[in-house]
């Protein structure tokens, strides 16, 4: 798919405040500091569209983008940012599965894992969320140029073992680089498919 437009439409804190359900909707989503805002910049050619930094918390709200004028992604605030307090982790909760639950265009999140690690508890928790309230979703491998091949294949195998333990049927996992614009064309791709069978659908 061809990046034609990307603008940013609002940022808020509340799912009953996000633009209004016109387009179908991917949310980019994953722990404090994966990559989602510069994965999003990568994705739509538009360096500072998202705002990143290398500090985690960066992204704190619901920010919604309209791409080509007919699709919107999302960025979220990322999730086990350990320095946020009790208080503010309950409040990201209820702010995030509020919306993941009640957004009716959202028709897939993709979830960001940090290809360098093996897996986490708190990323598996939270794609058993999803699965118990039947919310698609697919896997996206960040930083994979800070990962060397036989890590990133040994990462992919035991988080793909992880997931057989619950899941009959894996999902769709995406390798990319912010870095070195890997992965965008597959993801663009898979985007667009799925834009046609929710206007077949609508
Ligand atoms: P929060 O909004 O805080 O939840 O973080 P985020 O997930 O949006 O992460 P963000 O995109 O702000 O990136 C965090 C840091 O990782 C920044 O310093 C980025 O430059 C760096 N980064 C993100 N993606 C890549 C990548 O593909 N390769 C490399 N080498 N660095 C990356
Ligand atoms: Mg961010």
């Amino acid at each position: 798919m061809e990046i034609k437009s990307a603008e940013f439409v609002i940022s808020c804190s509340d799912y009953r405040k996000c633009p209004k359900e016109a387009f179908p909707e991917y949310a980019f989503i994953g722990r404090s500091n994966v990559g989602k805002s510069s994965l999003i910049n990568m994705l739509t050619n538009h360096k500072g569209l998202a705002k990143t930094s290398s500090q985690p918390g960066k992204t704190q709200l619901i920010n919604h983008f309209i791409i080509n004028k007919n699709w919107f992604l999302v960025d979220l605030p990322g999730y086990g940012y350990a320095r946020s307090s009790r208080e503010s982790r309950k409040k990201w909760a209820k702010m995030i599965e509020e919306y993941i639950l009640k957004r009716e265009n959202l028709i897939n999140t993709f979830v960001l894992l940090d290809s360098r690690l093996s897996p986490q508890q708190i990323d598996l928790d939270f794609i058993e969320f999803l699965g118990e309230n039947g919310v698609p979703f697919a896997l996206v491998f960040t930083k994979c140029d800070k990962c060397k091949q036989n890590e990133l294949a040994k990462n992919v195998s035991q988080f793909k073992n992880k997931l057989k333990e619950t899941w009959e049927e894996l999902p769709l996992i995406f390798l990319t680089s912010s870095e070195k614009k890997q992965g965008k064309e597959t993801l663009l791709e898979y985007v667009e498919m799925v834009n046609k069978m929710y206007v077949k659908k609508a």
